[in-house]
């Protein structure tokens, strides 16, 4: 072993880490990326105050308003280095058919090749901080642990908020534990005496998962999903081959309670593609109409969900805060988010007032009007004026708010319980302004596997930085499924299958979709908290006493089942989002059909099937 010790270099192992096999692949990476020093964070909130000013200290971060935004900070990233970079993530499996045709993919070989060069001094003039930490509650059966070593201490900070991170962690690894190794570099070294920039980045990035080793490798980006590697790429991308091994799901879903004035709690697990709302449907606040009942977030963006010896499915959300959209949000969409972001927060290319706070695009529905002057996400000022005449945003489309959980108002009294919670509904949804009707049940497990294989969702800013191309976005886990795509779709039929063979009430499955737009090109549903009124269906369904009309994809309501009370909504208004045009399903089932081909390979039998009796149907 190339021991970086014997190159002068400390490893500064804390004397209360055991763990031989972890220690020498840190002194492993240490020697392949040259840091300066090596650092082992503990996750106390000392740790994090010092980390925050030092980035403070190297223009990273801005402090604002201790008055009006307390201990929160702004940090505005390289204009290049924005979003998630699909075209650059990678699946390495040993096999190309394994990770299918819908990721990219290299030989593990070629790709270690690849990245050898890359990493080698990559940390040169940075620290490596040693960042442990837990996906899902500490010791929970669902949890599982992760070691990231990154050279940006802005991925230190965040993954403190963004996961149980620190010491604790080693507790439970004790000293031969499981942990996925996650290595992340901005790919930046600094040559003696070089200054560093506010955003180190690389313009060559690469975002690499060897899942049969389970291994993460991320280099050149600082951002989101590419540098926090609990998240996408841990929880969703490897975790995903986890689930296959091991019989249970890895998927993109918020997971919410929902009490009714009975008292009576279900809990509701539902995938959307980024950026389509899920924050905002995990934090719902019930409308007029709906005294008495309560929506609580468990989480509002992954579920780990494995079975359990009664039959049921329970679900933890891995992750301990919120890695939101800043823009759209505002009291009206989302009044708990906003209670949420009041305090100890960390704000990524949003815009800055000129009394130090923050504001993206979104706030003036607050506010009522436009401030008069900004520094926009790229430094630059920002007026209304400029903004009409350049069509400049203040804040970037995909600006971030990273906050705690534990900052939300209407956080699940269960959000932390090892056990998790009982999955009684899975809702789809996709951002599709024609087609798709508001909500649909599906008949039974295959067909809402088929549903979910097959949805659509019009683009948004979060991956590309560039909203409004329709794709297909199965399970909305395109970017994040962490092997093929039809085998995915077997392991929820098999999951199905098994929970059906041992007697158990499988969670019923049910699209939706918000979005569908009128002749105006206005969005005809309210949506936000006017949500809560499919939710009340969809438990009715669960309780087998709601109506609804059968059609060739399932089932849905007629305007007399859903509650309107305190909702001017007309049954005109009504059809317009829920009616199924035949001419435009038949084009859908093409698009469905191009999917199918795609993935034919390895397409479940029974997904074929399911299309054919929908053809059926519609020919009826
Ligand atoms: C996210 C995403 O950041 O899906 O959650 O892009
Ligand atoms: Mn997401």
């Amino acid at each position: 072993m190339n021991h970086p010790a014997m190159q002068g270099l400390n490893l500064n192992t804390p004397s209360y880490v055991k763990h031989a096999r972890l220690i020498a692949w840190v002194a492993d990476m240490a020697a392949l990326c040259k840091p300066d020093t090596i650092y082992w964070c503990d996750g106390s909130d000392a740790e994090y105050q010092r980390l925050c000013q030092q980035l403070v200290d190297a223009g990273t971060f801005k402090k604002l308003n201790e008055a009006k935004r307390p201990n929160s900070f702004l940090a505005n990233s390289d204009p290049t280095d924005v979003a998630r970079v699909e075209d650059r993530t990678f699946i390495c499996s040993a096999k190309k058919e394994d990770a299918g045709p819908t990721n990219n993919w290299m030989a593990p070989a070629e790709m270690r090749a690849t990245l050898q060069p890359l990493f080698d001094g990559c940390m040169k003039g940075r620290t490596m901080y040693v960042v442990p930490f837990s996906m899902g509650p500490l010791g929970s059966p669902i949890a599982h642990i992760g070691i990231e070593l990154s050279d940006s201490p802005y991925v230190g900070v965040n993954m403190k908020i963004m996961t149980r991170m620190g010491r604790a962690v080693f507790d439970v690894l004790g000293d031969d534990g499981e942990f996925v190794p996650c290595v992340h570099s901005v790919g930046a070294p600094l040559a003696e005496g070089q200054k560093d920039v506010s955003w180190p980045c690389n313009k060559t990035k690469y975002i690499v998962h060897y899942p049969e080793t389970r291994e993460i490798w991320s280099y050149g980006s600082g951002y989101g999903g590419n540098a926090l590697l609990g998240k996408k790429c841990f929880a969703l991308r490897i975790a995903s081959n986890m689930g296959r091994d091991e019989g249970w799901l890895a998927e993109h879903m918020l997971i919410l309670g929902v009490t009714n004035p009975q008292g009576k709690k279900y809990h509701v697990a539902a995938a959307f593609p980024s950026a389509c709302g899920k924050t905002n449907f995990s934090m719902l606040v019930p409308p007029a109409g709906f005294e008495g009942w309560k929506v609580t977030t468990i989480g509002d963006d992954i579920a780990w969900i494995k079975p359990a010896a009664d039959g049921k499915l329970y679900a933890i959300n891995p992750e301990a805060g919120y890695f939101g959209v800043a823009p759209g949000t505002n009291f009206h969409t989302n009044p708990n988010c906003m209670a949420s972001l009041d305090r100890n927060v960390i704000f990524t290319n949003v815009a800055l007032t000129d009394d130090g706070d923050v504001w993206w695009e979104g706030m003036e529905k607050d506010s009522g009007s436009l401030p008069a002057h900004l520094i926009d996400w790229q430094g630059k000022d920002w007026t209304p004026q400029i903004a009409k005449e350049t069509g400049a945003k203040a804040a970037h489309p995909n600006a971030r708010f990273t906050v705690a959980a534990t900052n939300n108002p209407a956080l699940d009294s269960a959000w932390d319980d090892p056990k998790g919670v009982a999955i009684d509904a899975f809702m789809f949804g996709g951002r599709r302004s024609t087609t798709v009707p508001l909500v649909t049940e599906a008949r039974n497990w295959v067909e809402g596997v088929y549903a979910a294989a097959t949805m659509g969702s019009e683009t948004t800013a979060a991956a590309t930085g560039q909203a409004g191309v329709v794709r297909r976005d199965p399970f909305a886990m395109l970017p994040f499924a962490g092997y093929n795509m039809a085998d995915y779709f077997q392991h929820w039929l098999n999951v199905g299958k098994k929970l059906e063979a041992s007697g158990a009430k499988l969670p019923k499955i049910f699209t939706a979709n918000w979005f569908r737009k009128g002749e105006d090109g206005k969005f005809v549903w309210p949506g936000y908290g006017e949500n809560m009124r499919v939710l009340k269906w969809m438990i009715d369904r669960i309780e087998g006493q709601g109506q609804g009309v059968d059609h060739f994809t399932g089932v849905s309501p007629r305007y007399e089942d859903i509650n309107w009370t305190g909702l001017d909504f007309s049954a005109e208004q009504f059809k317009s989002v829920t009616s199924m045009d035949k001419s435009a399903w038949l084009k859908e089932l093409e698009l469905h059909a191009e999917l199918f081909k795609q993935l034919e390979n390895h397409l479940p039998k029974e997904l074929e099937e399911t299309k054919a009796a929908i053809e059926q149907r519609l020919a009826a």
